[in-house]
């Protein structure tokens, strides 16, 4: 029996249609028995149910959705929330869309996932980069600092977009910066794909909305037991229009959105709600134990950890491992667990990011302390430097805006004759999807040598039109 279901009412809408009889002359067409037709198809089809027609009457006459949409901007302190089957990525889109109009200015933080990035050419909104301190010891990026905030300010941004938290689990000071930005009616954005799980308890910080963020993106899928590409856009306060906003999202969604994922943020947030605060708890003392198991086997401290930041600035569930100090290359690393059928969320040469959540196990942590150590042991060598990601160090001249050189005439060009060209394409090491070329900035030998080598490390260079790097989509 769901201990959920009393409390999630798209969860309850999801089991009662297949508790009754249904007889559906709808979409979708496998009917919930493309098992009759073959039984692979029918595991990945029958459990699928609509929004429309299926949660929910056709012509949405029970308004769960509207339902469990409220109670999650209540759960978290908001006064609206949508859900999004499109992930992250289009709640990202559907907000920006409903900011401003082309031309208008936003300050952006430049470690923004390529999602905010393609925003902008949809929208036609002109960045204004802003970018983090770097952590000198680590090459971690800790936060957008206040005095990028104060410099912005005085260049009339409509929105302050920030990425929070970045994806090693940094968090920006956000009470000051929001607090600086609303002296000026500025709207600030924040971007929590890697955050869905921030505000309940003490074991990890407060979410965005508690520190008076107008809108937070968060991905369900990522940090809580989400189906793929679930995603929460939470609002508050008058600054952002709800009108243009339920505008946007509409015209960016699916007009046949997916159950599951609706129905597993609504059951993601009624588990936060009833146990939530217990749950992080134990994930932080698993994620704690699994550090202390493997620095005591090296003899030295290899993971990013609380006392590394200022109070309430890292996410203690994350598990970022700097290799570097042990000279480990962190691809092997990867490699060598993916041979023992474990799979990292990153990895490339200084640094793996094993995601940790609430669905792992203390079984689960154990297999993974035995199976790192043993790696460890292994690929142990000569102690080296930190290179700093090219993701988090990247300062991009640009020279026409992102939407202008999505449209412009474009043409291929060798890796020979790249540099000093303006780039047509966004260029990311993926993950973390952090645009290190982004279209209309100019193409330099810094950035030019620092994808080949990031490539040669092993990391998959995403987005560019020729995938081995040998040419250069740019503007003509
Ligand atoms: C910071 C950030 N924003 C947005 C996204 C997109 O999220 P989704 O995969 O839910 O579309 C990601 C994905 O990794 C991300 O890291």
């Amino acid at each position: 029996m769901s201990e959920l279901r009393a409390i999630a009412p798209l969860l309850d809408a999801y089991l009662s249609y297949f508790e009754n009889h249904n007889l559906a002359f709808t979409i979708p067409g496998h009917k919930h028995k493309a098992s009759l037709l073959d039984e692979g198809l029918g595991r990945v089809v029958d459990s699928d149910l609509p929004l429309y027609g299926g949660l929910d009457e056709i012509k949405l006459t029970n308004k769960v959705l509207e339902e469990a949409e409220s109670l999650a901007a209540k759960l978290w302190g908001a006064d609206w929330a949508r859900f999004s089957t499109g992930g992250s990525t289009h709640a990202n889109q559907a907000l920006i869309l409903a900011l401003g109009k082309p031309g208008d200015k936003v300050a952006i933080s430049r470690t923004a996932h390529r999602s905010v990035l393609s925003a902008l050419v949809l929208s036609g909104l002109e960045p204004i980069w802003i970018f983090p301190e770097l952590d000198s010891a680590t090459g971690v990026p800790t936060g957008i600092p206040l005095s990028e905030i104060e410099r912005v300010s005085e260049l009339d941004p409509i929105a302050i977009l920030l990425t929070e938290p970045g994806y090693l689990g940094t968090i920006s000071d956000l009470a000051p910066i929001i607090e600086k930005a609303h002296t000026k009616n500025i709207a600030v954005v924040i971007d929590a794909a890697w955050g869905a799980h921030f505000g309940f308890g003490k074991a990890v910080p407060n979410h965005a909305i508690a520190f008076g963020a107008d809108a937070v993106v968060t991905s369900v899928h990522k940090n809580l037991p989400g189906y793929s590409a679930a995603a929460l856009l939470l609002v508050q306060g008058n600054l952002i229009s709800r009108e243009r906003l339920n505008q946007s999202f509409e015209t960016t969604h699916t007009t046949s959105p997916a159950g599951a994922p609706l129905v597993s943020i609504d059951a993601s947030r009624a588990l936060l709600q009833l146990r939530g605060a217990q749950l992080l708890e134990d994930l932080v003392a698993h994620v704690s134990k699994f550090k202390v198991d493997i620095e005591t086997v090296l003899g030295q401290e290899v993971f990013l950890a609380l006392n590394d930041f200022a109070p309430g600035r890292f996410d203690a569930s994350k598990l970022v491992l700097q290799t570097a100090g042990i000279g480990v290359s962190g691809v092997d690393l990867e490699n060598t667990l993916a041979q023992r059928g474990i799979r990292v969320e990153m990895a490339d040469r200084d640094t793996v990011v094993f995601l940790a959540t609430l669905a792992d196990t203390q079984e689960d942590f154990a297999h993974l302390t035995k199976a790192v150590i043993d790696s460890l042991l292994t690929l142990r060598g000569e102690e080296r430097q930190v290179k700093v990601s090219l993701s988090w160090s990247v300062k991009p001249e640009q020279v026409i805006t992102p939407r202008e050189a999505y449209f412009a005439e474009t043409v291929l060009v060798n890796r020979s004759l790249a540099v000093g060209r303006i780039s047509a394409d966004l260029i990311a090491p993926y993950p973390p999807g952090v645009a290190v070329l982004a279209p209309g900035e100019r193409i330099t030998e810094t950035i030019l040598d620092g994808l080949i080598s990031t490539q040669a490390d092993g990391v998959r260079i995403a987005y560019a039109t020729d995938p081995s790097l040998q040419n250069f989509r740019v503007v003509k």
